[in-house]
């Protein structure tokens, strides 16, 4: 099968279209007939070695952590899916390889498609879809009537959130620049901040924050965050921790900055912060199936690509200024 396979840690032209062997469906696996799959920045961060004192892969390695395709195989313990259903998944950290014709995924982390969305479509969600969820649901337990600040409104997390917060009734505030700010309002924005003029700790107080920019945000957060809020955030600065204390050090600097992030907002403002990860759920993905096809959550698509585009594909994230999604689209249904 063709395949995008990691070679060697650095810029986008380690990334190479591979002719490789189709894997084999371990017993709890399906095997997955790939349609679209989508870039997120962990690919570029893992790509560039910015998160390999975290996360080791025996290169060369096929990434890619977001899948819409038809299932067709399975593996001899599989009771969930059969052959043929048209499923979604984002699968583990520990076992990415969407970037290609076929994966392998464990079941417990697939779930069926949406089926009002192209795979394309799809593809744009699971993996900002799962993260949202666990930041605003299951972390920031968001009620309907209080106010949630989303940083990055524009981007694929912060897009779904916003839609998310909306459908559960909460009053959101969003940052992004000045040309995204009608698109946000779009998706169900109630204020816009733009980052590049304003001072979004002058928006609160609010209940909860979805922090996607980093540990260095952390103060500014806290001062938008009403005394026994909630923060939740997805963005540690790893490449910056490798480059300063080198690899083994920022193990211990990271760790660090962790306990520093759930303590230190509880002690002075009593302020519950987590640092989310995403989990790969097939139930909970399956929740989020529901929501889409109830109309709350609808994709957005930066650009649609050729696999073969993968390189143009991450220079264009690693700008980070993408609406939405960089869907890459593999093969038609
Ligand atoms: N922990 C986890 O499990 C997890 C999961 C998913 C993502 N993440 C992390 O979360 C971050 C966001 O992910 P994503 O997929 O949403 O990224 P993304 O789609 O690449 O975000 C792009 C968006 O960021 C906006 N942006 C850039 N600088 C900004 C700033 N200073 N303030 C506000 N908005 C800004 C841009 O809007 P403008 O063009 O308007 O500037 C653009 O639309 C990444 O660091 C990613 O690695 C973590």
């Amino acid at each position: 099968m063709k395949a995008v396979r990691l070679h060697a840690y650095g810029d986008p032209d380690v990334l190479r279209v591979d002719e490789v062997e189709a894997p084999v469906p371990g017993p709890r696996d399906v095997r997955v007939r790939v349609c679209a799959t989508s870039v997120n920045p962990v690919d570029w961060k893992i790509r560039s070695g910015g998160q390999r004192n975290v996360i080791r892969y025996k290169l060369p390695w096929i990434l890619g952590l977001d899948v819409s395709g038809v299932v067709e195989a399975v593996g001899a313990r599989v009771t969930r899916f059969k052959v043929g259903d048209e499923v979604w998944s984002s699968p583990t950290h520990r076992r990415p390889g969407t970037y290609a014709e076929q994966v392998c995924i464990d079941e417990r982390e697939v779930a069926l498609k949406p089926k009002n969305l192209s795979h394309d479509e799809a593809a744009c969600l699971p993996l900002v879809g799962l993260t949202a969820y666990q930041c605003v649901v299951e972390k920031g337990r968001l009620q309907a009537g209080q106010t949630i600040l989303v940083h990055a409104g524009a981007g694929g997390v912060g897009s779904f959130a916003i839609q998310l917060a909306r459908h559960l009734k909460a009053r959101v505030i969003t940052t992004c620049s000045a040309k995204n700010a009608d698109f946000v309002r779009g998706l169900g924005a109630d204020q816009v901040i733009d980052y590049t003029k304003e001072k979004f700790e002058d928006a609160g107080p609010v209940d909860l924050v979805l922090d996607s920019l980093g540990e260095g945000a952390l103060p500014r957060n806290l001062a938008v965050l009403r005394p026994g809020g909630r923060l939740s955030n997805i963005t540690l600065d790893l490449p910056r921790h490798v480059e300063r204390y080198g690899p083994l050090l920022s193990l211990f600097t990271i760790s660090a900055t962790i306990v520093w992030l759930h303590l230190w907002p509880l002690l002075r403002k009593g302020v519950r912060s987590r640092h989310v990860i995403k989990r790969c759920d097939g139930e909970q993905l399956q929740l989020i199936t529901a929501l889409v096809e109830q109309g709350a959550i609808k994709p957005v698509i930066d650009r649609v690509l050729p696999l073969d585009e993968i390189r143009a594909a991450h220079r264009h994230s690693e700008g980070h200024h993408a609406r939405g999604k960089i869907i890459l689209h593999v093969a038609d249904r």
